[in-house]
């Protein structure tokens, strides 16, 4: 199975392709925790990505598309990819069909989480990861077992550089601007549905089984 999970920022991406991979043993692609390991890696890409990334500005196509690329062409992954956040720009959608197209590779279906804006400042705020394994919490909807603490691998939590409200009223005009457009692609071509992301967890990950399993 092959999948694309969209949605805006603090949309709840990261929490659903947890469950996903978990449940059904897919590759997970997501290129904000690829950007993030290689900005703690300060490698070259991690430190061009870092003065896009801050700011909450997209990454350049160019640079996205070939990561994303290498990534699908060295995975040789039996039961599919699960891509998160990628792609969010028309021109990223084309990079993509070019790789995929023809191939075992093809998309399935593509996940839209819905949350109306004013519900993102709380997610994204509140949300802690590790910086280790990126495990997602929150202060209050998902707190670790203990306070700050990483219930998978006992790192410390930490809060994202770019969760501030400046930086994701950047992304909230990103996404209308460029990734709105990605999602009436896919509705085009038959592939997408849409999820109501404002309900909690359990009955997100519910509605996302149901469409998987449509
Ligand atoms: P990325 O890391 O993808 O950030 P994003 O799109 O802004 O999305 P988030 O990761 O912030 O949110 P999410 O939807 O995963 O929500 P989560 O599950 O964590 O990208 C970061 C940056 O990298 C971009 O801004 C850009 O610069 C760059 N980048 C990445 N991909 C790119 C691309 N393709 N092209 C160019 N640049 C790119 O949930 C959020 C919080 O809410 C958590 O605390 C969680 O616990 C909580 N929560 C989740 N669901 C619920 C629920 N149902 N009820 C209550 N709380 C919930
Ligand atoms: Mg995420």
């Amino acid at each position: 199975m092959n999948i694309l999970i969209m949605g805006g920022p603090g949309a709840g991406k990261g929490t659903m392709s947890e469950k996903i991979i978990k449940k059904y043993g897919i590759l997970h692609i997501s290129t904000g925790d690829i950007f993030r390991s290689e900005m703690n890696a300060k490698t070259e890409l991690g430190l061009l990505a870092k003065s896009y990334i801050d700011k909450g500005m997209l990454v350049p196509d160019d640079v996205t598309n070939a990561m994303v690329k290498s990534y699908l062409m060295n995975s040789h992954h039996a039961s599919g990819y699960l891509l998160d956040g990628y792609p969010r720009t028309l021109a990223q959608a084309v990079a993509l069909n070019e790789v995929i197209k023809g191939t075992r590779m093809e998309i399935d279906k593509v996940i839209a989480l819905d949350l109306p804006f004013d519900v993102l400042a709380d997610r994204v705020t509140g949300r802690r990861i590790c910086k280790k394994c990126q495990s997602i919490y929150h202060i209050t909807n998902t707190p670790p077992k203990k306070e700050g603490i990483c219930d998978v691998c006992g790192e410390p939590l930490v809060q994202r550089k770019d969760d501030t409200i400046e930086s994701l009223s950047v992304r909230v005009q990103e996404y209308i601007k460029n990734t709105a457009p990605v999602l009436d692609y896919y509705r085009e071509k038959g592939y997408l549905v849409t999820i109501n992301a404002n309900q909690s967890i359990d009955d997100v990950w519910a509605d996302v089984q149901k469409a998987l399993e449509d």
